[in-house]
């Protein structure tokens, strides 16, 4: 066996099943779950019709295997979507590919950019990675040869990471360094100064950027958030050196279960991505192809998902702030509520008395410098109908109440 898989650890739901394990919850009550970040609004009818066409097309779009880079218009509708969201002019044959969403376009470019010392003894290269933070990216490092590092978060900027924290020491070592913006779980966006100050790192260190871009296009603000090669096309970096953005259709068109999405960026990274993927096997399904280029080239699904969301937050964020310290995020669609005690002890007690689940905070990120940063904070995924949403912030008002009474 790979000795290397006995590094990983229990998924966060997986130990939110051990924490539950011992409860049966209220029976007055129907289930509501917070917990799972898996978008739940409807997927939209013009997808799932190109998809039918393609498999009912002659000859079906399941009679041949697919290439690994993708069909040329696929490729086309990524670069011209990336044109209209960022003012990108992007070259579909060199600065792009088709993933099988992002989870696994993650996980790959780990093993494609990590690059293991030939000496056993030598320290592991590390991969940066914010904190709390998405757990593949732990996994994705650990299975590559590396040792994911965690970057302290700063809780007056809403968790953003703060990469002034990190030694030169650490940046030496690094060889892929992950950004989450918009972030899950606190949903903050990354400004210019800061894509500046870690291209420059970059730069001096030569390290790989992973900018994992997912949520961008769930927002509450004006503006839509700052993409990592918007910012870099920004600063006069037109070649992307050293970055790949990972874009997905599961939040912004529904569809987490089409597992769909493709990487941009560097082509001096994406040529050998490539050939890592050919051998990997994840070549996307033409059928998925089909239904990829007719959400990619809609922007119609986006605007009224991004304003399900919108509704949905303006209602629930008031009625948790009342009790919660909890604010509404930049992005995303994550409450990440400071519970003012044991972010666990709220999450069982919660699901026992009221029959509703949330995600313990620390569950979300690791112990590092000292400290777990996700202590004390409880994730709310707001993925559910209005309603549906809506009683559970009437739950979990009432329990906030009768519990510190
Ligand atoms: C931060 C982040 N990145 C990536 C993913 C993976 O999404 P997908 O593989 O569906 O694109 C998720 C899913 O929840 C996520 O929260």
């Amino acid at each position: 066996m790979n000795p290397l898989l006995s590094l990983l650890q229990p998924y966060p739901f997986e130990r939110l099943r051990q924490l539950f394990a011992d409860i049966t919850p209220n029976p007055v009550y129907k289930p509501i779950s917070l917990g799972l970040g898996e978008p739940r609004h409807a997927t939209p009818k013009l997808i799932t019709d190109a998809m039918v066409s393609a498999i009912n097309r002659s000859p079906s779009g399941l009679a041949s295997y697919p290439a690994t880079a993708g069909e040329p218009a696929l490729r086309e509708a990524f670069a011209q979507w990336q044109a209209r969201r960022y003012g990108l002019t992007l070259d579909p044959a060199t600065q792009m590919l088709p993933v099988l969403g992002s989870r696994e376009a993650l996980f790959a470019l780990a093993q494609t950019v990590v690059s293991r010392p030939s000496d056993p003894n030598a320290p592991k290269p590390l991969v940066v990675c914010p904190n709390p933070f998405y757990q593949i990216y732990e996994g994705a490092a650990l299975l590559a040869g590396a040792e994911p590092y965690f970057v302290a978060s700063d809780p007056a900027r809403n968790f953003a990471p703060d990469w002034a924290s990190v030694p030169d020491a650490v940046w030496a070592r690094t060889q892929l360094l992950i950004v989450c913006s918009p972030g899950n779980p606190a949903g903050a966006v990354m400004p210019l100064s800061e894509w500046q100050m870690l291209f420059e790192l970059s730069d001096r260190f030569g390290f790989v950027i992973g900018s994992d871009e997912c949520y961008s296009e769930i927002y509450f603000r004006d503006e839509p958030p700052l993409g990592g090669m918007e910012a870099a096309a920004k600063l006069g970096r037109h070649d992307f050196k050293n970055l790949i953005s990972l874009t997905s259709l599961s939040k912004r068109s529904n569809v987490p279960g089409m597992r769909s999405g493709f990487v941009a960026g560097d082509a001096a990274i994406i040529k050998p991505f490539l050939l890592y993927r050919t051998y990997h096997g994840s070549a996307m399904s033409p059928v998925v192809q089909a239904a990829s280029i007719a959400a990619w080239q809609d922007e119609a699904h986006v605007v009224e998902n991004r304003a399900l969301y919108r509704a949905k937050f303006a209602q629930v964020t008031p009625m948790l702030a009342e009790v919660l310290n909890v604010a509404l995020p930049d992005a995303g669609f994550y409450l990440w509520a400071d519970v003012g005690g044991d972010d666990a002890a709220f999450a069982r007690e919660l699901y026992a008395n009221y029959n509703v689940t949330v995600l313990p905070g620390s569950f979300l990120a690791r112990q590092a410098q000292g400290h777990n940063p996700g202590l004390g904070r409880i994730r709310m995924a707001l993925v559910a109908d209005t309603a549906e949403c809506v009683e559970a912030a009437q739950r979990i008002v009432e329990f906030t109440k009768t519990r510190t009474r």
